[in-house]
């Protein structure tokens, strides 16, 4: 299956005869040799042989030879002076000993062995030199998690690629070899944890013969570095445990919980932990009881603690009753920093409303000093397109992480909040909502694969660029010509703001359907809550536009640093992307163009569309560089996104124009 997607970024298919590097690469590598026969060494073994053998069209013997062998094993393994750092680093170097040449992989542990080979075969598949090596590498973030919204049924919650890749109903007999192809996968960019179920959960999971299920997946994960985690339904002590209450502070319910957090370790000794979604959404929760987050929180984490788990609770609340739903996470959980046990960490979606093409930041990062912040970014497309519209996410987390809080002063970047350095903390973490499904192509959209590398490799190191992270995928998945990556490096690094202009230009934000959350429309107003309205979002009205986040609004903006707050405070000097996120203003109001609101909002709308066209006529060149399979494929799509863009574009400016009643500017399509 070459050419259909499956291998992801691990094609290792064969470099050209006429590529020089080729014969640099087999004359370096002429036998591999790896030190252990554990199952995570068979792991490394495997990898460098696929990779290497096809990369290099030869069979490389793993044995130890004169000179020019590759060597992989743990420092201690290889009786090393040369230092990888942390549990999890590598070091590649390459050496001369006794007038032999070797290349090592090397790493304190055997899972940074396996995260050292597969950075080597990703110099190769990106063609770089391998002569000279000496390459150490570390995370940055230590939790670094995929979370896969699956509810036991196959249902995958705001899944686009197919069903579930989980068969709850063949486990734990049955091992799909998927499972250990996408362990390989998360290996190769780091990911090192896997919360298997729904945040919506359902505590079926939690019972004996789901457990053995969740051990099976264990098993097949843990020699690739990555530990199960679940999602934990705050009520599971009632429903499966027949108690009466879930009172976090009731002592039977304590003992209940630690006695299945015994239960899960026996099972699964390096079980990750618990996540948690409480009094979100309609779902169970400690307030239940009159108790806090942290109540919660804490009587989870007292039960794994002795087993060495984690507790993430998510900060994902908010409340009808609020005037402004952005300000409610913050608001319940900002009392309670310093209130959480040393072994909880709290995830935080980027923004403060919920995945939307653009959000500022969530005002929690760099306000819970004393509490890990996790961050959690959707690699499912929720509200970009789901599986059928190409867009590149990176751009959209090195913004975030990339933002300025000012928590502790200027240079206070949400990086420094996630990766624990601005507050000293051990614990840190990221988590992408997983785009997996058992499509073919794991994403269904094959760009969706680059969301779930970008994911892994910005969780490693976030000091990556989009582009580079881009360039390395492109080279593993379609070719390392320099025409072909440059043309879908364009297409990636527009695709971002391209869906921001044709959905939500100048600081819009959740004006799509209600349920569906796919196609637009600005003009509901009939979902079972008023905050999951667009009119709610957009309040547009004969004289202007948006959300008054100021002072004269909700003030929302209070619950950033001044620093922040004053990019933000003044309609005439906040960014036109952030905008109508923050400020009601008139269809006159004159924008940094020049031009006026209401012919801003339609050059904005008319620049994603002329965007998405720009994309499909770069894709069309790229004909007969790219296997017809994924040509094609990639091509469908596009013209599907570009028609959905127009779409956007004529339904949001048909709607508003019936507030603004001013004409579309001459020079456009008119909408219709
Ligand atoms: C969004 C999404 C839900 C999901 C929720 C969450 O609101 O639409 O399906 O459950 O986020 O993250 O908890």
């Amino acid at each position: 299956h070459a050419e259909d997607g499956y291998n992801l970024w691990l094609r290792y298919k064969r470099i050209d005869n006429n590529n020089l590097l080729l014969t640099s690469y087999r004359k370096t590598i002429t036998a591999i040799q790896i030190k252990g026969h554990s199952p995570t060494m068979e792991a490394v073994r495997k990898e460098l042989e696929l990779g290497l053998n096809g990369l290099l069209d030869t069979h490389i013997p793993t044995k130890d030879t004169t000179t020019n062998t590759l060597i992989a094993g743990t420092r201690e393994a290889l009786n090393l002076e040369d230092k990888p750092t942390g549990p999890e680093g590598f070091l590649i170097i390459s050496k001369v000993i006794n007038g032999k040449h070797y290349t090592i992989i090397t790493a304190n542990t055997e899972t940074g062995v396996l995260y050292g080979a597969f950075h080597f075969l990703r110099l190769i598949q990106t063609h770089q030199p391998i002569e000279n090596l000496h390459i150490t590498s570390s995370p940055r973030v230590k939790l670094r998690l995929l979370n896969h919204w699956d509810n036991l049924n196959r249902y995958v919650e705001r899944g686009y690629a197919g069903i579930s890749i989980w068969n709850w109903h063949t486990l734990p007999d049955y091992i799909d070899d998927r499972y250990i192809d996408y362990a390989r996968a998360n290996a190769s960019i780091g990911i090192n944890g896997a919360v298997l179920n729904n945040v919506n959960a359902n505590a079926t999971i939690l019972t004996g013969p789901y457990l053995q299920k969740v051990a099976a997946l264990a098993n097949i994960l843990r020699p690739y570095g990555i530990k199960v985690y679940l999602s934990a339904r705050f009520s599971a002590p009632m429903e499966i445990g027949h108690l009466k209450t879930a009172d976090p502070l009731n002592d039977t319910v304590r003992q209940w919980w630690q006695a299945k957090a015994k239960e899960i370790y026996q099972l699964i000794p390096d079980f990750g932990g618990f996540l948690v979604k409480a009094n979100s959404e309609g779902q169970p929760g400690p307030q239940n009881y009159g108790r806090t987050h942290a109540d919660g929180a804490n009587m989870l984490a007292e039960a794994v603690a002795p087993f060495g788990g984690i507790i993430i609770w998510r900060a994902f609340v908010y409340d009808p009753q609020a005037n402004d739903r952005f300000k409610q996470a913050y608001n319940e959980f900002t009392p309670l920093d310093g209130k959480f046990r040393k072994n909880v960490l709290v995830q935080v979606k980027n923004g403060p409303i919920d995945f939307q093409p653009r959000e500022p930041f969530s005002p929690l990062f760099g306000a819970m000093p004393q509490t890990p912040l996790m961050m959690e970014f959707q690699l499912t497309q929720e509200y970009l397109g789901q599986g059928t519209h190409l867009v590149y996410e990176a751009p959209l987390f090195k913004e975030v992480l990339d933002a300025d809080t000012y928590a502790k002063g200027p240079n206070s970047t949400i990086a420094k909040v996630i990766d624990g350095s601005l507050y000293d903390h051990t614990l840190s973490g990221i988590a992408g909502v997983s785009n997996i499904g058992n499509e073919r192509n794991w994403t269904g959209h094959l760009f969706g694969q680059a969301n779930w590398y970008a994911l892994g490799r910005l969780a490693w190191d976030h000091t990556l660029s989009s582009e580079q992270i881009a360039t390395e995928w492109i080279g593993q998945t379609f070719s390392n010509d320099p025409a072909v990556v440059t043309s879908i490096k364009q297409i990636m690094l527009a695709s971002r703001e391209a869906v921001v202009n044709y959905m939500t230009p100048l600081g819009l934000h959740h004006i799509m359907g209600n349920g569906h959350h796919y196609g637009p429309a600005p003009w509901s107003n009939k979902a079972p809550r008023p905050d999951w309205d667009p009119i709610y979002y957009h309040k547009a009205d004969a004289k202007g536009i948006g959300f008054d986040r100021t002072a004269t609004g909700t003030n929302a903006l209070q619950q950033y640093q001044p620093a922040v707050r004053q990019l933000y405070a003044d309609s005439n000097t906040c960014s036109d992307q952030y905008l109508l996120w923050f400020h009601h203003v008139s269809w006159q109001h004159k924008m940094h163009s020049g031009r006026t609101l209401w012919n801003e909002l339609c050059h904005k709308y008319q620049e994603g569309v002329d965007t998405v066209s720009a994309m499909q006529h770069k894709w069309e060149q790229l004909k007969g560089y790219i296997d017809p399979e994924r040509f094609h494929q990639v091509q469908m799509l596009l013209a599907i996104q570009h028609k959905e863009a127009i779409w956007w574009r004529n339904v949001c400016l048909l709607y508003f124009q019936t507030f603004s009643g001013m004409p579309f500017p001459a020079n456009y399509e008119q909408p219709d």
